[in-house]
């Protein structure tokens, strides 16, 4: 375990077999269809690759960065970095996401994607912390529901660091 962990919460292997569940679920409910989807930047990166090597439909990728959070809290606040390069107008979209916390974030993306008149438009979630939820948000798929920790690994981040290890870990305290 890295010394900054005080718990590894999911393990690799966890995390794996249950990308392949997501991946299952998605193959078998757009069968026959295009999906379009979404990452979010810059947490999404290490799931998407490992969902989108599951999946046995054809996807087209495209990414979003916004950005909500500095440091440990939610600001609230919501801004697009980046935006999509393709119109998403009557397609088949999925906004794939790390983690879903306040649901603030993906409440905005929604809102937002939506207004570009996609035919569906569904989420995706690695993780998902219930207890936090300051709006309601539809998530179709959710890799974990989690307690109301703050996590890093396999993508996610504090202050930038901790993305590249491989399992889902929670950060000792005197770390933040
Ligand atoms: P929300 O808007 O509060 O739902 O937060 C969504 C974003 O906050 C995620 O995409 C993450 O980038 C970040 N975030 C929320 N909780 C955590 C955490 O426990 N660890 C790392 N990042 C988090």
């Amino acid at each position: 375990m890295h010394k900054d962990l005080t718990e590894i919460l999911i393990t690799k292997q966890k995390i794996e077999e249950r990308i392949k569940e997501l991946a299952s679920e998605i193959t078998r409910d757009y069968q026959g269809k295009d999906v379009f989807l979404i990452g979010i930047l810059k947490g999404c990166f290490i799931f998407l690759s490992d969902l989108v090597k599951n999946l046995k439909i054809n996807v087209n990728i495209d990414f979003m960065m916004v950005s909500s959070y500095e440091g440990k809290q939610s600001s609230g606040v919501v801004r697009i970095l980046l935006d999509l390069k393709q119109p998403i107008e009557g397609k088949d979209v999925i906004i794939v996401e790390d983690i879903v916390d306040t649901g603030l974030t993906i409440n905005y993306l929604m809102k937002t994607l939506k207004a570009r008149k996609p035919k569906s438009i569904e989420v995706c979630t690695l993780l998902n912390k219930p207890s936090c939820r300051k709006v309601h948000v539809n998530l179709k798929y959710i890799g974990f529901d989690i307690p109301d920790k703050f996590v890093v690994g396999y993508g996610l981040d504090y202050n930038e660091y901790y993305r590249n290890l491989p399992c889902i870990g929670v950060l000792k305290d005197e770390v933040i």
